[in-house]
């Protein structure tokens, strides 16, 4: 297949482009190189992808390319070029926000109706769903984001519904959860809770720590966005979560301590806002219609991630 992958520098959709190269997909791999994060970073998750024969790297930003000759004779398209990033999108950044998630977005829309593609895959979040009690989230549940960043995912969401009730583009948008592993970015949890213990640096924890996520590998994420490629559904939007029980914050850490053999220097600080307390997903129409069945449990996940910390900042 003619692969497109937006934001394949980034911490998911290298991983994706991967996998992609690996089945003998061709891969055009689109990203602009935010600095949200460090280019070394970036660099670092393109490395064994530049060796591939099958991708090549388009560095520009959606805004300023020419998306419908870029998609000409491309099949799928995974969407997951976005500014990510709770806390950060309050304020004057929320036209980063709006511009890379929202308007970029309609824009491949367009173009990918006008090149007729067989798919088009939308990395959605967890963050549509907002504060509730009513878990685990169900996707036919309230969607009333508590950041800027979830209104700008649930906008672009939106607008892959819109497309595809009015004009049969075949979409499917897939929300993930609190997604982990090696490449993690760099404002994550887990990429600075890694960091610091091993450095020995005081790690700072917003809020009381039992604030509880559906951790998914990333392993997982790559997996159901080849099983909604593949599948024959259109207009459908899924949790992709984590098989396992929620864990809390202050869970994770006494496995990284236990991973790792080395102490965390804990420091509570109070909550930051757009923070949810508790994501938990409801994966039942993902395993019943996707086939979708996470794999990597957090324990493995995290012994993964903290390998990697070790090897790109040589710890
Ligand atoms: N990581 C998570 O836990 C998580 C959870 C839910 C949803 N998501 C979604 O998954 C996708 C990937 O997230 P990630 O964690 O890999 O983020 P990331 O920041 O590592 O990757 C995103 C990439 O997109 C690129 N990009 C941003 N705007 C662009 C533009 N206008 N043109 C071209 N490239 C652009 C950036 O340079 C970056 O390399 C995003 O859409 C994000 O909203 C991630």
């Amino acid at each position: 297949m003619q692969t497109v992958v937006t934001g394949a520098a980034g911490f998911i959709g290298s991983r994706l482009a991967e996998r992609l190269v690996a089945e003998g997909h061709q891969v055009l791999g689109i990203d602009c190189f935010s600095d949200y994060y460090s280019r070394r970073l970036k660099e670092y998750n393109l490395r064994n992808l530049k060796e591939a024969d099958n991708f090549s790297l388009l560095e520009e930003n959606l805004l300023e390319l020419n998306l419908p000759e870029t998609l000409q004779g491309v099949d799928w398209v995974f969407h997951q070029a976005a500014q990510a990033g709770v806390r950060a999108s309050w304020g004057e950044e929320f036209s980063v926000y709006s511009n890379s998630n929202i308007l970029a977005t309609q824009q491949l829309l367009e173009a990918a109706r006008e090149v007729k593609i067989a798919k088009f895959i939308y990395a959605s979040s967890s963050s549509v769903y907002g504060e509730t009690d009513d878990l685990p989230m169900r996707e036919e549940g309230r969607t009333r984001p508590v950041s800027p960043y979830g209104v700008s995912k649930l906008a672009a969401e939106n607008l892959c519904q819109l497309y595809h009730h009015n004009f049969g583009l075949p979409v499917i948008s897939l929300r993930y959860f609190t997604v982990f592993g090696e490449r993690q970015r760099p404002d994550m949890a887990f990429h600075i809770f890694i960091k610091a213990i091993l450095s020995g640096e005081k790690l700072t924890i917003f809020g009381d720590g039992e604030q509880s996520r559906s951790f998914t590998h990333v392993d997982d994420v790559v997996e159901a966005n080849l099983l909604a490629a593949e599948s024959s559904l259109e207009g459908e939007i899924f949790n992709i979560g984590s098989g396992e029980e929620n864990i809390t914050l202050n869970e994770t850490i006494d496995l990284i301590e236990e991973i790792t053999g080395c102490q965390a220097k804990r420091d509570y600080q109070s909550r930051v806002s757009g923070d949810v307390r508790h994501t938990s997903a409801d994966l039942s129409r993902a395993k019943k219609m996707l086939n979708f069945s996470p794999e990597v449990d957090i324990a493995a996940g995290l012994a993964g991630e903290v390998a990697y910390i070790k090897e790109v900042y040589g710890l």
